[in-house]
């Protein structure tokens, strides 16, 4: 059964888009199973850059469905926005799926998310600002809007009213702000609701029935496997699951189905946000990656805060996600260093430790050890195969495949959709 998941193996914006982007060609269904327009991806197919925040990135590749699955929450005027975008350059958007099931990002819910940040001050989290958090919130608290709802006046109006019934209370009374009327609500929604009409499905049906015809499905997560919010960096992290578990729930097919678990691994460590992050580099080496790498927020713009490769991250994202294969990217941005720090382990208050702590405290105090391994000075961009990659780069390789768990099948080069060496393939 061809089934598999794709997700970031650290703080998200490892290149996931360019890794399903390659697949895409040779993919029926990509599906999004969490998340929201928090994601970012960037795609480059031949001239052209397409920056991708809601939808699946399949939608580049004319053979395959994008499909948005029950786990992800949609906010339809970014999607309208987005789907415009890619019409006005002639792509075709028409087979998209969207699941009834999935949640709406209200106005309401987007303002909860700008409004609560700004009254966390320095404890903020970082958001994006979307209305994510607040959205799985409501979801989670059985007040959430559905896709479905849109078409059903009287139900959705109810389901306005006691979402707004707390949030107003809320804003008016803690927030000082002024309360938000059900009806401008309800009839935004609405206003949706012919022009989703025909993406909405049962997506659940359609892709358990594209398995069991032999069909591939690829499941994208967004963000990354250290911002889940089980087993990531907890507060600091997104309100959904992007490890590999959050596939079966938030697509509707069960773990039994899923063959393989890719995850992208930058060749070095990114995070957008608040939180721990132990191989964070504030010198001259953390700007050159900033810099050479355009570590700079697909969806928010924000600079990215930016490390050396962390071992330690990668073999848990190996263990919570069970992956059986990584997808290194971003090799050429350490072209030029003359000797590369990777870290190994951290040292807690003293003490040498191999896995990542269970405690956010000693998360929080964590501090890298580090080996250092040769560097390269040629450019790899060129390269089609891991034999024509320089000896230090091939080794840098094997070195983090041995500390990272799982094999390395695929090598990014260079942005560009052909500038990736495959391993082993992934189908
Ligand atoms: P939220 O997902 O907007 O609620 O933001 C929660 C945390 O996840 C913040 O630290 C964001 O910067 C981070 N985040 C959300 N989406 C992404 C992403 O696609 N890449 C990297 N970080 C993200």
């Amino acid at each position: 059964m061809p089934a598999l998941v794709l997700l970031g193996a650290q703080w998200g914006d490892e290149g996931k888009g360019k890794a399903t982007d390659l697949l895409g060609g040779s993919v029926d269904y990509v599906v999004r199973y969490q998340g929201g327009n928090n994601a970012g991806h960037t795609v480059v197919v031949g001239d052209q850059k397409y920056a991708l925040h809601l939808l699946p990135s399949g939608i580049l590749s004319p053979g395959c469905t994008p499909v948005i699955g029950n786990g992800v929450v949609v906010d339809p005027s970014v999607l309208f926005s987005e789907l415009n975008g890619l019409n006005d350059r002639g792509v075709d958007t028409s087979k998209l799926l969207i699941s009834g099931n999935a949640h709406v990002i209200t106005p309401y819910n987007v303002t909860v998310d700008k409004v609560t940040e700004r009254f966390l001050g320095k404890r903020k989290i970082g958001t994006t600002g979307r209305g994510i958090g607040p959205t799985y919130a409501d979801k989670i608290n059985r007040v959430g809007i559905r896709i479905q709802d849109l078409y059903d006046e009287s139900i959705l109006t109810q389901k306005v009213e006691a979402a707004l019934d707390g949030k107003n209370q809320l804003l008016t009374k803690v927030f000082n702000r002024r309360a938000i009327e059900v009806g401008q609500v309800v009839e935004e929604l609405l206003s949706y609701a012919d022009r989703l009409k025909p993406y909405v499905a049962d997506t659940v049906l359609v892709l358990n029935q594209a398995l069991e015809q032999d069909k591939v499905v690829l499941f994208e997560g967004g963000q990354g496997t250290l911002l889940d919010i089980d087993h990531g960096t907890y507060p600091f992290v997104t309100s959904s699951n992007p490890t590999a578990g959050g596939a079966c729930t938030g697509a509707g097919v069960g773990p039994t189905k899923i063959s393989r678990v890719i995850g992208i691994l930058k060749a070095y460590t990114t995070r957008v946000g608040s939180g721990p992050f132990p191989t964070e580099l504030f010198d001259e080496d953390g700007e050159a990656l900033r810099r050479i790498g355009g570590e700079r927020g697909v969806t928010t713009g924000r600079d990215r805060r930016c490390g050396w490769f962390d071992a330690v991250i990668a073999r848990y994202a190996t263990r919570v996600n069970g992956l059986t294969d990584f997808f290194l990217t971003k090799l050429d941005v350490l072209t030029g260093w003359e000797q590369i720090p990777v870290c190994v382990a951290y040292e807690i208050d003293g003490e040498r430790v191999e896995e990542l702590p269970y405690s956010q405290t000693d998360f929080h105090h964590a501090k890298p050890v580090y080996e250092y391994l040769p560097g390269w000075s040629e450019d790899i961009t060129k390269a089609k195969s891991f034999s024509d990659l320089p000896k230090n780069a091939q080794d840098y390789v094997k070195a983090l495949e041995e500390m990272s768990g799982a094999p390395i099948s695929a090598i990014g080069v260079g942005p560009g959709r052909d500038e990736t060496i495959e391993i082993n393939s992934f189908l």
